[in-house]
């Protein structure tokens, strides 16, 4: 894939109508509007951009050397193409030099798709959080990234 026509912008408002629309296609329990709203001036939340569309977003937050991905997500037809990959080894990087030590999510348990990918850059299982979802209701595998233990 040649990355030249994709960029991560800051959220902005004249974005939201489409995360929206690529929330609701990527997840059972969506984020409203206002949730993806609440994202604006998030220092570590990231729109993708192909040319001048959005393709999908990060919501992440770094409090002094602890980094927590919130959600990740990129249009079903942009899926599988390696773009969460690079969007996310950049996100990592970004953070990585601002001074996380570690990185943190929740996943449901049944998405081995997102599991493959976290593993596949070095995220660890660390932990499960009953109940963590609802809609459906559904545990949440917490994983880990440590980066002493790997170098970005
Ligand atoms: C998870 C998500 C962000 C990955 O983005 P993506 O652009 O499709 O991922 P990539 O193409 O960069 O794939 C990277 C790796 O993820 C894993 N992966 C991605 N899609 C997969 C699938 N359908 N089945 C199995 N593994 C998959 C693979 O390990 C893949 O590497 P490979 O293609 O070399 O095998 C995307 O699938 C998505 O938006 N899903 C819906 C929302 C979601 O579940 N977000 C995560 C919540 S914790």
């Amino acid at each position: 894939m040649n990355f030249n026509f994709f960029k991560s912008v800051p959220f902005e408002g004249s974005y939201l109508d489409k995360l929206h629309e690529i929330e609701n296609a990527c997840y059972p329990d969506p984020w409203s509007k206002a949730m993806l709203s609440d994202e604006i001036g998030e220092e570590y939340s990231e729109i993708f951009l192909y040319k001048n569309d959005p393709i999908g977003y990060i919501s992440g937050r770094l409090y002094i050397d602890e980094a927590h991905i919130l959600s990740i997500a990129i249009e079903p037809s942009w899926q599988r193409k390696g773009i969460g990959r690079k969007f996310l080894t950049d996100w990592l990087h970004k953070v990585r030099e601002d001074g996380a030590e570690r990185v943190h999510l929740e996943v449901r348990v049944s998405n081995r798709s997102a599991q493959n990918l976290y593993i596949s850059l070095g995220f660890e299982l660390t932990g499960k959080r009953v109940n963590f979802y609802d809609d459906p209701p559904e545990d949440a595998l917490l994983m880990t990234l440590d980066f002493r233990k790997n170098a970005y």
